[in-house]
Parts: structure tokens; C-alpha cells; sequence
């Protein structure tokens, strides 16, 4: 914060030397302290689902749902000020319900990525889950976190203003063993942070891997692909996956690779070079249970930097591959191949089946609690 603080200042004092009147423009915009406003957002099966956004007193906001705890909106400031939605995303939940989305700005559980043939045991006993995607199962299965309905309550304190979701599991849900009690904390803050913390209990052991799935351009959304996004990963190892995207179980390093981001690179470098464009979970550095920073993303154009912290083993960078054009999105924005990428803080995929990964297992009477932080700078 104190970075941006700086930057801020810095931008300020040279703005106001060559455009003096522009300063006030941009003191009109900033406000004393966070804003809450909820709007009905629409109606699926009986539900009343609600548009929450909260404004931080740098204008920046985030707008969140109760259908799928998806964050619909990011609005950011750019190096000059200016505000622009860094999500993709649909306009109305019709869309949401119709368009089959592919998980823009959800919550995705109960297990988030891949788990092969949607098969694994516990204990001895061997549990079939949904398979929606060829033979395996992906990010919780037919109807995922993303398409359920949260209980939602908000908060609002001067610093920082959110919701909290709740979503009760059933046992059998998806396949999953388990009554599943489900916690998401989304926060904005004055230092311009979005935090995301997760919690979870159950009542049976079950395996659980919770993630956020926004799909940012710094650009802002719509406005083109993310090929001059530079971005860093703090991780000196990835994980090669076989042709359904399942691990094979080892860890390779990255050194000498098209993932190699250990030193900011332009996505656009390798995309071309790598299948498809990047769908890789990455091994995060110094994984011990405390939240660290392992990722940052650099847009020159709008000078956005947006900075990921997590305590989770892995990340997830997907670069938009499966876009194609034929969604349209907000403000009727084509969303055409890498328009967009995800950056998944989680487990790694198909652990519940390799026994040296780190392990997804929650147990009766322990708690699920993980957090991820998506921070946002600007740089001149
Ligand atoms: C994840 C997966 C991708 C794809 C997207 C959604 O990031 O890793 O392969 O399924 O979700 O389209």
C-alpha cells in the first residue's frame, strides 16, 4: 500500500504541475469513506439474487452476486485515474443462467480444476463424482459452486466492506461424501485489495479445493487480448498434466521452459507456442501455510499492476483459451481467445489421487481456511 501510496502522491504532484485542473476532476471522484449499494440483480428458481458493490475511497469497486459468489465487475483506476472494469463478464443474470459461462468470476468447488474420472477413495470406500468434462470432473461437477445460491449477508466498516456467503453442501451433492458447511468472505479495502477468504466444515471426510475464477484484462475488459500483460509467477516448478489435463504427477521445473515466469515475461511471448495457450497449475514457492505473494501481472498501456497473494500450494494461470468469440459479454465486449486470464489460487488438480501432492483431505472437526488477495497498484 505504501508503494501506492507513493505512486499515488508522485502521480498527483506531476499532474498537478502540468494539469492542474485535472486534479480536481479526480478529487470529485474519490469519496471520504466505503460505499455499499445492493440492487436486485434477478431471479432464478425463487431466488432473489442481488448485486452488491462496494466503492473504496479510491473509487475502486467490486460488484459481487449471491448466485455463484460471482464477481461480476472490478472497476479500477488506471495510472491517470481513470476507472475501467478489469473482469469479464455478463451484463444480467439471464446471461449467467443462459450462456452456460465459463465460470467468469465465480466461486469454483466443491473441488476446483481436475480430478481424474471423477473417481477417488477415502478410507477404503471409492466415491464417483460428476464427470462433466470429457471423462474427468471439473470445478465441482454438473451444477459447481459457480451455479448454486448463497445466503449472503454484507458489512461495512470505513476501512473495508464486503459480503459474506454461505452455501450448505448436502451429502451426495455432485457425488462428494459430506454435508459441506461453506464460508466465502469477499472484502474490499482501502488499499485497494480484494480479499477472498475461504471457509469450510464438514460432517464426513470429504476432499474440498475452493477458487476464485475472474478472467482479468488490465486493459480493461473487452479491449483486446492480454498478450502484453507481463507476468511474474513465483514459482520455480509446474506441473505437467497429460492430454485431459490430468498430472502425470511430477513436478518440472520451469527453468529453460515457455513457463518459465520466475523473471516478468509477456504472456504473448510463448502462448502461440504452448497448446492452446496456458491451462498450467503452477508450484508456488515457499508453500507453508502463510500467505505470500506469488504472483504479479504489469499492464504498460494503463498502468495497472495487480498483485496476487495467496496461502494455497498452486496456482492455476489459464489464458482465456477456450474463448472463441461467440460470447458476448458486458457492454456487448466480443470476448474472443486470450481476452482473458485466470489466475486460480488452489490445490493442485487431481490431488485426491497422488499421494505426494499436498493433501485436500478435510476431516470431520477440522476447519477449512484458506485466503487469496488480489491487490492493485498503478505504475508510471
Ligand atoms: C479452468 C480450466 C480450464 C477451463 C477453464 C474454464 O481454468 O483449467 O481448462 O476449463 O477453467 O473454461
Amino acid at each position: 500500500m505504501r508503494q501506492f501510496a507513493g505512486l499515488t502522491i508522485i502521480f498527483l504532484l506531476s499532474s498537478l504541475i502540468f494539469t492542474g485542473c485535472n486534479i480536481e476532476q479526480k478529487k470529485q471522484k474519490t469519496q471520504e469513506k466505503m460505499n455499499m449499494k445492493r440492487t436486485l440483480f434477478g431471479e432464478t428458481d425463487g431466488n432473489q439474487i442481488y448485486q452488491y458493490t462496494f466503492t473504496n475511497i479510491n473509487s475502486m469497486s467490486v460488484s459481487i452476486i449471491n448466485y455463484g459468489g460471482i464477481v461480476t465487475h472490478l472497476i479500477v483506476p488506471d495510472r491517470e485515474g481513470n476507472l475501467q472494469d478489469v473482469v469479464l463478464g455478463y451484463d444480467n443474470l439471464q446471461q449467467y443462467l443462459d450462456n452456460n459461462s465459463p465460470y467468469f468470476g465465480a466461486i469454483a468447488g466443491r473441488y476446483a480444476n481436475r480430478i481424474a474420472r471423477g473417481k477417488f477413495s477415502i478410507d477404503g470406500t471409492e466415491y464417483q463424482l460428476a464427470t462433466n468434462n470429457g471423462t474427468n470432473h471439473l470445478h465441482g461437477g454438473l451444477k459447481g459452486f459457480d451455479k448454486v445460491v448463497w445466503d449472503v449477508e454484507d458489512f461495512i466498516f470505513p476501512d473495508s466492506a464486503g459480503v459474506v456467503l454461505t452455501y450448505h453442501s448436502p451429502d451426495g451433492e455432485e457425488g462428494y461424501p459430506g454435508n459441506l458447511l461453506t464460508k466465502v468472505i469477499y472484502t474490499l479495502n482501502n488499499n485497494n485489495e480484494l480479499r477472498i477468504d475461504y471457509q469450510a466444515e464438514t460432517d464426513q471426510p470429504t476432499v474440498l479445493n475452493l477458487t476464485h475464477h475472474s478472467y482479468f484484462n488490465l486493459k480493461g475488459q473487452g479491449n483486446g487480448n492480454i498478450y502484453n500483460h507481463q507476468l511474474q509467477i513465483f514459482a520455480d516448478h509446474y506441473i505437467p498434466v497429460d492430454e485431459t489435463l490430468i498430472p502425470t504427477g511430477e513436478l518440472n521445473p520451469v527453468e529453460g521452459t515457455l513457463m518459465d515466469f520466475t523473471a516478468p515475461m509477456e504472456i504473448g511471448k510463448g502462448i502461440h507456442q504452448v497448446d492452446g495457450g496456458y491451462d498450467h497449475t503452477f508450484v508456488l514457492n515457499n508453500f507453508d501455510g502463510n500467505v505470500r505473494e506469488v504472483a504479479r501481472v504489469i499492464e504498460n498501456q494503463s498502468g495497472r499492476l495487480m498483485k496476487v497473494f495467496t496461502d494455497q500450494p498452486g496456482m492455476q494461470f489459464y489464458s482465456g483459451n477456450f474463448l472463441d468469440g461467440s460470447i458476448t459479454g458486458k457492454e456487448s465486449k466480443v470476448y474472443m481467445q486470450h481476452y482473458g486470464f485466470c489466475l486460480e489460487t488452489q490445490h493442485f488438480p487431481d490431488s485426491p489421487n497422488q499421494p505426494a501432492f499436498p493433501p485436500t483431505l478435510l476431516r470431520p472437526g477440522e476447519k477449512y481456511q484458506t485466503t487469496t488477495i488480489y491487490r492493485f497498484e498503478v505504475f508510471d
